[in-house]
């Protein structure tokens, strides 16, 4: 596994390459959600390149910039294990030099849910896998369901510029327990680790009474509010049940519809989502 961390280097690298090109965009400390990404990418194309890159643009100023985990030699490791062709480890300075003023702007899906709890967080997120697209130029972008709101702006926006790749959805991968794997669960202590698992329950809910015939929207949230409110150490964030295309909010729920939340667990802010079937 070459290891590139400058522009014109994987631009060389990316220029010998024969057939199709695999990208998965990460910010590192890896886990199975990624490596699932990693291994789909690997079956469908002839070179697999992933980068690791913590992009501060998509953080907030009272976010996690500083503390998000990271552990390169790690990371490492377990792509060299994953067969990867190339990982591009770019530097902020490297990304974002001096005088950078460009900045991508998708509108309307970005209004609700993520980009309503986060102001700025999807012109980074745009902002940055633009940047890498351009450098890496795939035949394909792997992106997990997990961030469902931000695979929605990705393919608007590769859609709105005309940007020649497709983008492909791998479902969330979870714990035995159902928590989705996410590189902030390692924030949790054991007892917020516990209590985690309520954003699971709560989806779990939704697509109970869904299952049952309760198609009044209103009502799915109210009692999936209600029983995260009743795990003591779990503040809600949001709670939405929404057209799965727009994010609109669904007086009447029809398939298919996109249950989601973000809650905080003590100081850590968690997201999760289903399709309701
Ligand atoms: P990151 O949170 O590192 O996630 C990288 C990719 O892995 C994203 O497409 C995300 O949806 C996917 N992923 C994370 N957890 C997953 C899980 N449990 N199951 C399946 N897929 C999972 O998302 C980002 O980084 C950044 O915003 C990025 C797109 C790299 C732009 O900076």
């Amino acid at each position: 596994m070459q290891v590139l961390r400058t522009v014109s280097d994987l631009r060389r690298a990316r220029s010998s390459m024969v057939g199709s090109v695999g990208f998965v965009p990460t910010m590192g400390y890896l886990h199975q959600g990624h490596l699932t990404l990693v291994r789909r990418a690997r079956q469908e194309n002839q070179r697999v390149v992933v980068s690791i890159f913590v992009n501060p643009m998509q953080f907030g100023p009272q976010e996690d910039l500083l503390h998000y985990p990271r552990d390169e030699e790690r990371d490492r490791g377990l792509l060299e294990g994953e067969a990867v062709d190339v990982l591009f480890i770019p530097s902020v300075a490297e990304m974002y030099p001096a005088g950078y003023s460009t900045f991508v702007e998708v509108e309307e899906v970005t209004r609700r849910l993520e980009g309503a709890s986060r102001p700025g967080h999807f012109r980074g997120v745009a902002t940055v896998v633009a940047k890498l697209f351009n450098i890496v130029m795939p035949t394909r972008a792997y992106l997990g369901e997990k961030d469902a709101q931000q695979l929605l702006v990705v393919r608007r926006m590769v859609q709105d510029l005309n940007m020649d790749m497709a983008i492909v959805a791998v479902p969330t991968v979870r714990e035995p327990d159902g928590l989705a794997m996410s590189s902030r669960n390692v924030y949790l202590s054991p007892e917020e680790r516990r209590a985690a698992t309520i954003l699971w329950r709560a989806l779990q809910l939704a697509q109970g009474l869904y299952s049952k015939g309760e198609k009044r929207g209103r009502s799915i949230r109210d009692q999936m509010v209600h029983l995260i409110n009743s795990e003591p150490s779990a503040k809600v964030d949001y709670v939405n049940v929404a057209d799965a295309e727009t994010l609109e909010d669904l007086e009447e729920v029809k398939a298919p519809a996109l249950a989601s939340l973000a809650v905080w667990i003590g100081k850590t802010r968690l997201i999760d989502n289903i399709m309701l079937k």
